[in-house]
């Protein structure tokens, strides 16, 4: 096949570098298309955009693939776990034993957060939202660890900030939640693997008392894993480019969580379980909501529902439906809204308007049903997401500054007043 596409405009013809990924992806490179032709591409929330090279996560929307570092999915859900995830992600290959110890013990070693943090967390409404909390905290430890804000460190220095930012969100995220319930906190307990840990700071009375349970372990476990990097995303795509002025990591990771919480990113989730409860509450007529998602001058979405990429099945959906299942069976809870769910999923896919629209259950359609399974409440799901997702985030900051991308700066196709003289507003 031709390495180059033509692109005929005016009276001449340009040459467009066809670039081929290791899946054998294609993308026409037009970094120099302004140049040569005085031509911008528009693309509007960048549903056609490639906007970097990555080697970390690859996705084939249309046959439901998810991988990362070339891993599927699955079997990382099914034997991995989400420390070893992680530093898969973050450093490009699967840990030796000791590597993984390592890493695992830099993080555990870091789990403390400083004090002056509980002054903030105080401060704060006990009806707060969590998820501004986390963002607002993640981004203040920047002011904890300045030697952060030099974006010319040694790799070794960027390792410890990374160790640090994964230990300390997840003693944060517990201690919202702590702050929520208005419960004293509870200090990490460096024995514990980090799951456990993290139960352990959210359910954990005196550390001695709690035990966590074995199956809410794996099912955290798998849903991290699940969660942990989707490639370009909204979120991910905030965190590079905010990383691409050199900002801290902390700061650029604190805009993805502000990404990740809207109701059409990781917000989802706590939409579906809202959603789900609305139906039952209205006597579960799944139909009824179903005609509702349809109408065009309804607002109503079926949330947990459609994907920019997956245009087949989501196979993160598939991997925590059947996670879910189990999970319920094993702590024997009857939860209806499973029910209600599972009727909606079948009604939807059984209707022209979802299967024309190619709109199938995403991640967050089953996810809120496990994370209420174990004892989660509604408002810490995006907090959840946001764990799961940090080492995402964090592989794609360091990918972004390795590569040296220069700042990320798009254009725009201006369509406002041309040239006006300004009138004083006597004369207005
Ligand atoms: N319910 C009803 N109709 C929908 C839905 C839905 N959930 N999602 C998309 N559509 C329709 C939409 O109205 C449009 O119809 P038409 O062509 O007649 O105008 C068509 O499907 C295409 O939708 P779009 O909004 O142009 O697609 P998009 O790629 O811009 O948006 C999405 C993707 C995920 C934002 C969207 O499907 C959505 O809002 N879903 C509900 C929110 C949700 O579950 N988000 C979590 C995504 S997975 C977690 C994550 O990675 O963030």
């Amino acid at each position: 096949m031709s390495q180059f596409a033509e692109l005929k405009y005016g009276d001449k013809i340009y040459q467009l570098p066809v670039l081929v990924g290791s899946e054998n992806e294609v993308a026409l490179d037009i970094s120099k298309l302004r140049d040569d032709t005085g031509l911008i591409t528009l693309d509007i929330g960048y549903k056609n955009t490639g906007a970097t090279k990555s080697a970390i996560t690859f996705i084939d929307g249309e046959t439901g693939i998810l991988r990362y570092r070339g891993y599927p999915i699955e079997q990382l859900a099914e034997h991995s776990n989400f420390m070893e995830v992680s530093y898969l992600l973050i450093y490009g290959e699967l840990p030796t034993e000791s590597q993984l110890e390592a890493f695992t013990n830099s993080i555990t070693r870091r789990t403390l957060v400083h004090e002056n943090i509980k002054k903030f967390l105080d401060a704060y409404p006990s009806d707060v939202h969590p998820m501004g909390v986390l963002l607002a905290v993640v981004s203040s430890l920047s002011s904890f660890y300045p030697n952060s804000l030099n974006p010319n460190r040694k790799p070794e220095e960027v390792d410890r900030t990374i160790h640090r930012l994964i230990a300390k969100t997840a003693t944060i995220a517990a201690w919202t939640y702590k702050k929520s319930m208005g419960h004293p906190y509870m200090y990490p307990n460096n024995k514990l693997d980090y799951v456990s840990n993290f139960l352990n700071m959210m359910f954990g009375m005196r550390t001695e008392d709690y035990q966590t349970d074995p199956v809410v372990v794996d099912a955290l476990n798998k849903l991290l894993i699940l969660h942990a990097d989707h490639e370009q995303n909204c979120s991910a795509s905030t965190v590079r480019i905010v990383g691409s002025s050199k900002a801290n990591i902390y700061s650029a990771v604190a805009s993805g969580i502000a990404a990740l919480w809207g109701p059409l990113h990781g917000g989802a989730n706590q939409e579906v379980i809202e959603m789900l409860e609305l139906i039952k509450a209205d006597g579960g007529n799944t139909k009824k909501y179903i005609e509702k998602a349809k109408d065009k001058n309804d607002n109503f979405r079926l949330m947990g529902f459609g994907h920019r990429v997956y245009k087949n099945f989501d196979p993160r959906a598939k991997i925590i439906k059947t996670a879910c299942d189990s999970v319920l069976n094993k702590l024997g809870i009857h939860d209806e809204v499973l029910d209600i769910a599972k009727e909606l999923e079948e009604a939807a896919l059984n209707d022209p308007y979802f299967i024309e629209r190619k709109l199938y259950p995403n991640v967050d359609f089953y996810s809120g049903i496990i994370y209420r399974a174990i004892g989660i409440p509604t408002n810490m799901f995006t907090v959840m997401f946001a764990l799961g997702r940090l080492p995402g985030w964090i592989a794609q900051w360091k990918e972004m500054r390795e590569s040296n991308e220069p700042i990320g700066r798009p254009r725009q196709l201006y369509v406002g007043e041309p040239l006006r003289d300004y009138v004083s507003i006597a004369k207005r």
